[in-house]
This record gives C-alpha cells, sequence and structure tokens, in this order.
C-alpha cells in the first residue's frame, strides 16, 4: 500500500498470516496486518455485546508474567482468554523460579511446553526479545520501558470507532516522548496513515530509532510525525490529544524532577483550545489528575478513556485470536 488514502478498514480480501507471530511493538507488523485486527476487534466486540458465543481458543493457555503493577492488562487478558474459550494464568516473579534468578531462556522454553502463549509485563525490552527468542509459543509484550503495542491497539480501535478513519487525523501526545506510550502510538499513527505530533520538554523526546523507523513507514501510508518542545504548536487542530503519566512505572525516584519539568505539557482546558473542535481525549489510564491532565479534561466531553480502556479487552482479543488459530 502506497498512500494513506488507500488504506481502509473494510474489505481484506485475504486474512494475513499471524498464527504463531509475536507480537513485540507495531513497527513488526505491517499496516494491513494492524488493520485487519482492528477488523477482527470490531467484529469481536459485536459478538460479544450480542452475547454471541466466540470460542475460537478451546483449550488454549496463556501464561502471564507481571513484573510491573497492572489493572487493565491483566484483567483484561485474563477476561479475553476466558471469553476465547481458553484460560489464563496469572505468573508472579515473586512466586516462580525467575524471581529467584532461573535464566528467561530457560523460563521460554520451559513455559512453552505447558502453554500455548506468554504475555509478558516487564521493564528492559530486551528482556521480552530474549523471552522471544527462546520460547517456542508467541510472546505478547504487556509493556517494557519502550514499547506498550497492546494499549496501543486500543487506542488505534478507540479511534477508528469515534473518527471513522486514520487518514488526515492529527494526533498530538503531550508529556514524556520517551516512554512507551508515545512509542507505540507514534509507530502506530505512522502504519495506519495518521499524522502525528509529539511535544515534550527537552531530555524527555523520543527513542531515535524508533523516530526513525515510524518516519520510513510514515513515508508509506503519507502519515507525518512532529516532535517539538512547543505544546501549543503540537496541539493546534489536533483531532486526537494523547497524553500519559509523567513518571511512568520504574521512574519513581525521578518523580520530582519530572514533575517540575513537564508543568508546560499539562492537557488542560487553556492548552485544549487550540485543539480541534471535536477533538478526543486519550489516556492509556492510570492518571494523575492535576498533573498531566486535569480532571475537567479526564471527566468531561472530549473524553473517550474508558472506552479506550474497555477496547483493551477486544483489540487484544484479536491479538490472540490471530496469533493463536
Ligand atoms: N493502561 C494499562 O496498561 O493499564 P494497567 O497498567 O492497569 O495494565
Ligand atoms: N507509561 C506508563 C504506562 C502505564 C500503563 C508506565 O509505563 O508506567
Amino acid at each position: 500500500m502506497s498512500n494513506a488514502t488507500n488504506l481502509n478498514t473494510t474489505g481484506f480480501s485475504k486474512q494475513p498470516q499471524l498464527s504463531g507471530k509475536d507480537f513485540l511493538s507495531l513497527t513488526d507488523y505491517q499496516a494491513d496486518e494492524i488493520l485487519y485486527l482492528l477488523e477482527e476487534a470490531k467484529k469481536l466486540k459485536a459478538l460479544q455485546k450480542q452475547g454471541k458465543p466466540h470460542q475460537y481458543l478451546n483449550g488454549k493457555v496463556l501464561g502471564m508474567i507481571f513484573e510491573k503493577s497492572s489493572t487493565r492488562t491483566r484483567v483484561s487478558f485474563e477476561v479475553g482468554m476466558l471469553q476465547l474459550g481458553g484460560h489464563a494464568i496469572f505468573l508472579s516473579p515473586r512466586d516462580m523460579q525467575l524471581g529467584r534468578g532461573e535464566s528467561i531462556s530457560d523460563t521460554a522454553k520451559v513455559l512453552s511446553r505447558y502453554i500455548d502463549c506468554i504475555m509478558i509485563r516487564t521493564f528492559s525490552h530486551e528482556t521480552v526479545k530474549e523471552l522471544a527468542d527462546n520460547a517456542t509459543v508467541p510472546i505478547i509484550n504487556g509493556l517494557t520501558d519502550l514499547h506498550h503495542p497492546c494499549q496501543a491497539m486500543a487506542d488505534l480501535l478507540t479511534i477508528l470507532e469515534h473518527k471513522g478513519r486514520f487518514s488526515g487525523l492529527k494526533l498530538c501526545y503531550l508529556g514524556d516522548g520517551n516512554n512507551n506510550m508515545a512509542h507505540s502510538l507514534m509507530e502506530g499513527a505512522a502504519k495506519v496513515g495518521m499524522d502525528i505530533s509529539i511535544a515534550s520538554p527537552p531530555g524527555y523526546l523520543p527513542n531515535g530509532k524508533i523516530i526513525e523507523a515510524s518516519i520510513k513507514a510514515g513515508k508509506q501510508t503519507g502519515s507525518t510525525i512532529m516532535i517539538t518542545n512547543d505544546p501549543v504548536e503540537a496541539i493546534k487542530d489536533a483531532d486526537v490529544v494523547v497524553t500519559d503519566v509523567w513518571t511512568s512505572m520504574g521512574q519513581e525516584e525521578e518523580a520530582a524532577v519530572r514533575l517540575k519539568a513537564f508543568q508546560a505539557f499539562q492537557v488542560n482546558t487553556e492548552l485544549c483550545k487550540h485543539a480541534k473542535k471535536d477533538y478526543i481525549f486519550l489516556h492509556c489510564l492510570p492518571a494523575h489528575r492535576g498533573e498531566e491532565v486535569t480532571a475537567e479534561i479526564i471527566d468531561g466531553p472530549h473524553s473517550v478513556v474508558f472506552d479506550e480502556a474497555e477496547n483493551r479487552l477486544h483489540a487484544q482479543k484479536a491479538i490472540l485470536k490471530l496469533l493463536l488459530e
């Protein structure tokens, strides 16, 4: 596909072959694969809303390793597997031998003998890659310091539901440009042909390699990428306004410095006056009202954060179905 205007989300003649593939970052996925996953998510959501059975993963088991806290990821994956006819096992490194020094590679090889897929939330992205290199079952990234692709898929689904398209839209992300959400949204927007602007203070700009890969992907779809220190320039005429916490998990010691550095990037009524009148507001949650976003915005009429949270379930069910079928 060469142009964003050619990208549509319906009428795919051929299902992309995703069976057995890992889901580590959106860079690893083609535009048509991402769009297909979103179509599948819509179908699964409709089936669930109509109360129709959709047990495509009967007897399949997902192992979920969490080295960081989670509400949405844990519950949506567990419920998703149940609704698909399978089962999920919560694996805490506190209880596993992994927490006592057993290697990631041995853990990957052993778990691959029992279960059909592993979801992991951890710190270093290298850990997820090592798990994927050594497992014989698909690995899903449930968040690393570098990427949060499942959340980005839920965000894309939410944008599609509320705006009906990607082409011609501008997504503005304000705050920590060097975190997992900024990276995965940049990759996702570039792949689906949506423009993206990221405004962050100096020292908190996105990872250079991810910018490069996104620019390359954007050239295929017509998506433009703007990285700036100016929040007003970034949010101007935005259709979608996104932020995330200023201090991500694992950065707690830097919280005071970050609180100061990000003040001008708070999503508030004044700043949002520069967005389009019908903009939608997204936040992956958990949120800190009064820090990265005011209560007036996150609890206001433009906010779709709970649709977004719900869509974690539907987007991940599509990922699980296509990777495990
Ligand atoms: N958005 C998100 O990943 O939430 P949890 O940390 O609660 O899983
Ligand atoms: N950037 C946040 C996302 C939480 C879902 C973090 O990594 O803590």
